[in-house]
């Protein structure tokens, strides 16, 4: 999708489609719908005035109404798109409109939509105005850019429903205003093309994308973006010393894959400035190995690489943003396999930092590869380090599918986290991984073991193991299992893999930017 931004008079575009956001300024419970467009040109209102006096269209979020021919428009349709209450207007709800807007294209052939820059207005006028014009401008952009894409690829009944052209339009502007406008456009547009390029990575099933594949998609993405990149196998391993890593790739045919990217910013920093890792859980498939997992659902593991992919994802857009801080992206991709050559429950692996670890179930394969993903970054002069992964389903049962999950042993990390999020609009839940949670994880004939001592608070066992790999270094750890798949279609999402981790990594590795 071709996507553009247009300074001038929305009502006056010529477009197949002209997409207007609403919202509802009903207060209480009680209260009728108030819908209002979110829009202080005057034509544009009266066109669809009748339609919002009707009380048809309510303005809920995702909600759309739809007419030809309005009147005084240069646009051949008017399209109405809910935001929902006044009152819970945010930038999320901008991205969600413009999502929708978009795919209510799609079904309808319509080619080239433009979207009206939404404005403050009526009661509602505080909390939209407190919006940064930047990041309103960027939230359009990457709601409608990953609203476009369809995983349908794979269906011979595709039909071609491409959106051709964006044009976001917004009213003319002070210079400060239509730079702002601008910068945020030019954001979100890398973004949402990072996290887009996230999600068609997570898509591919495990017999198209191997780990050895993944590393390739990785190579391809870091030459067109001038970021440095090594792609290596087996011998690296063994050469490492990366035995909890090796553990889980040698019981498949499949040869592992250790990629490293690395993003060094235009100006050299000084010394001890930070150097940001982001270190990613790369299993092309999981079937839990000898402690194999039940049928019903495997499928789903073909997507246990989307911690990988979405630091793939983060360092395209760091390569194109260009943030003045050091970024080395370490992904660590096996396939876990049931096999005669596979690692066993009661076996103990050296992990590449010393420590033993009694492997409990091959199941918990996620916190092995990064264990030796973890240490390696550090070894690499990382300073401050950030992982994802679809670690466990203690987290989804947790959790849910709305929050993904946060730990982290630094308390100024994770608030640069926390506010990262206020820009991308993602949601985590922060749950604990202090020291008095040690003994989840204490083995009696190892270090460590790789599983919890019993069920409960496995997503927090889980945390405890990367931390003892992370050690004194400030580090993030997102457990993402039941954001990274989205089973439920939505107004503004497709089906399937939501490219989650991107927007909120790219933010908080830019808070280091010097
Ligand atoms: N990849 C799974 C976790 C997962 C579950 C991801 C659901 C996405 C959706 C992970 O490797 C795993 O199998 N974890 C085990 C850990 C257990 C054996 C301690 C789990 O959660 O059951
Ligand atoms: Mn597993
Ligand atoms: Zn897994």
């Amino acid at each position: 999708m071709d996507t553009k931004l247009f300074f001038g008079d929305a009502s006056a575009f010529a477009t197949p489609m002209l997409a207007v956001f609403a919202v509802d300024l009903a207060e209480g419970k009680q209260a009728d719908p108030r819908p209002t467009l979110l829009t202080r040109n005057g034509t544009i209102a009266a066109s669809a005035q009748t339609l919002l006096e009707s009380g048809e269209f309510k303005a809920g979020l995702g909600d759309i109404a739809l007419f030809h021919a309005p009147a005084g428009l240069e646009a051949d349709r008017l399209l109405l798109v809910g935001l929902g209450q006044a009152k819970a207007f945010s930038l999320d709800r901008v991205r969600k409109g413009a999502g929708t807007a978009v795919r209510a294209a799609k079904p309808r052939s319509v080619r080239d939509l433009a979207i009206a820059f939404p404005e403050a207005v009526g009661s509602a006028a505080d909390r939209i105005a407190a919006l940064s014009a930047a990041l309103t401008a960027r939230s359009v952009v990457e709601g409608a850019e990953i609203a476009e894409v369809d995983y349908d690829t794979y269906r011979s009944d595709r039909e071609d429903r491409d959106v051709h052209s964006l044009t976001l339009v917004a009213a003319e502007a002070g210079a400060a205003t239509t730079r702002d406008i601008q910068h945020g456009f030019d954001d979100g547009r890398i973004v949402a093309a990072a996290q887009n390029f996230t999600r068609s990575l997570v898509n591919e099933p495990g017999n198209v994308l191997t780990p050895t594949v993944l590393g390739a998609r990785a190579k391809a993405m870091c030459d067109e973006a001038g970021l440095k990149c090594e792609v290596h196998s087996s011998g690296k391993l063994h050469e490492l010393k990366m035995e909890a890593f090796w553990a889980v790739a040698k019981g498949s045919a499949e040869p592992p894959a250790l990629i490293v990217m690395t993003y060094e910013p235009e100006t050299t920093p000084a010394a001890g400035a930070p150097v940001i890792g982001l270190v990613g859980k790369g299993i092309t498939f999981d079937t839990g190995g000898i402690s194999i997992k039940p049928a019903d659902g495997m499928e789903k593991m073909k997507y246990d690489m989307a911690g990988a992919a979405a630091m793939i994802g983060a360092m395209y857009a760091i390569a194109r943003l260009k943030p003045a801080v050091k970024v080395i992206g370490v992904v660590c991709s096996a396939e876990n396999m049931p096999d005669g050559r596979a690692y066993k429950p009661g076996d103990i692996v050296t992990a590449m930092s010393g420590a033993t670890i009694e492997i409990v179930n091959t199941d918990a394969e996620g916190r092995l590869v990064l264990a030796d993903g973890l240490h390696y970054a550090k070894t690499l002069g990382c300073t401050h380090l950030i992982d994802a992964a679809t670690l466990t389903g203690a987290c989804v049962v947790a959790l849910g599918v709305l929050n993904a999950g946060l730990f982290s042993n630094d308390e100024a990390a994770c608030a640069r986290f926390l506010s990262a999020l206020e820009t991308s609009g993602e949601k985590y839940w922060r749950l604990p991984c202090t020291d008095d949670y040690r003994d989840h994880i204490k083995s009696e004939i190892a270090d460590i073991m790789n599983t919890g001592k019993n069920r409960y608070g496995g997503a927090i066992s889980a945390a405890m193991f990367l931390k003892e790999f992370a050690g004194d270094t400030p580090w993030v750890h997102l457990d993402i299992a039941g954001c990274a798949w989205n089973e439920e279609k939505k107004p503004w999402i497709a089906y399937g893999p939501s490219g989650i981790a991107v927007r909120s990594i790219v933010e908080w590795v830019r808070s280091y930017s010097a």
